[in-house]
């Protein structure tokens, strides 16, 4: 195996296709990305395989992508349900949820991304026809305002999905992401939340595998550090429990740990805790 570390964050998009490459090619696939093993490449295969050997991924990331995408793909076929116009998907990566899911034709999809990994994905993307209308905007969410791709969409009931991004923002990009979503009045945030406990976990590989795009932004205060900007939240997840329920994490320390009391989601304290949480603006 070729020693590949990530060599920028996007890499980090062809690790997680791969996740799902894998994923969707069990019998017991609890979803099914046609498209995830052809856009995860070779480096994808290779970073997975890497990663997958480290202490710190504690035998696979596997359990934590897969349930993660589970949790996100709930979490917008409800958005649908409730009567969302439009998704925004910030570091929207390798996904390809309008091709995977069952969308109604008329629901606005745009993706935003660094913008080599925009143009790569148009590319690879070009002989494929979504369910839903699709628009891809390149832009650096550190060094760009996310405004500028929201101030056409007031008026419209709008999902802002952030999934495997915000860890790799720094904490002041995190909170200027915050108050933008917050000040262009969509209606609901769905992301993935690491806290300070996982820094721990992921110091090793912040100077190894993930030198070039380290996890930066990991909250002591959890959830309520958006609550404390002006954010509700709507629903919390752990992702922990939430792999064990799905069968993806399956030893008895694994079940025993998922079966006791999690922690606080909003003073997690030392525990490596991570959840998807949806946030609303508060009333
Ligand atoms: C771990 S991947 C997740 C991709 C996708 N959401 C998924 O779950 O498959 C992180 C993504 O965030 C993007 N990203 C990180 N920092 C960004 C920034 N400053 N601006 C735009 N995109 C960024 C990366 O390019 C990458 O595609």
């Amino acid at each position: 195996m070729t020693d590949v570390g990530v060599r920028a964050v996007d890499d980090t998009a062809r690790w997680v296709a791969h996740q799902r490459a894998v994923e969707s090619a069990r019998p017991d696939a609890l979803f099914h990305d046609r498209l995830a093993a052809r856009l995860a490449g070779a480096r994808g295969r290779e970073i997975a395989a890497r990663a997958a050997a480290e202490p710190a991924s504690a035998g696979g990331d596997g359990w934590y992508l897969v349930a993660r995408t589970v949790l996100l793909d709930r979490a917008v076929r409800d958005a649908v349900d409730a009567g969302v116009e439009t998704v925004v998907n910030l570091g929207a990566g390798l996904d390809v949820r309008p091709y995977r899911l069952d969308l109604p034709a008329e629901l606005e999809w745009i993706e935003v991304d660094l913008p080599a990994l925009i143009a790569e994905k148009d590319a690879a993307l070009a002989g494929e026809t979504p369910r839903c209308r699709v628009r891809r905007v390149p832009l650096d969410l550190a060094a760009g305002r996310v405004t500028t791709v929201l101030d056409g969409l007031r008026g419209r009931r709008t999902l802002v999905l952030a999934e495997g991004l915000i860890m790799y923002l720094s904490p002041d990009e995190a909170d200027a992401l915050a108050a933008d979503l917050l000040a262009a009045g969509v209606d609901r945030w769905c992301f993935d939340l690491s806290t300070a406990g996982v820094g721990s976990l992921v110091a090793e590989r912040n100077r190894g595998l993930l030198r070039s795009a380290p996890w930066r932004f990991l909250p002591a205060d959890g959830v309520a550090h958006f609550e404390r900007r002006g954010w509700c939240a709507e629903r919390i997840e752990p992702i922990f429990p939430a792999a064990v329920a799905l069968g993806r994490l399956d030893t008895p320390d694994a079940r025993r740990l998922a079966a006791a009391p999690q922690p606080d989601p909003r003073a997690p304290g030392d525990a490596p805790y991570s959840a998807v949480v949806t946030l609303t603006p508060a009333p």
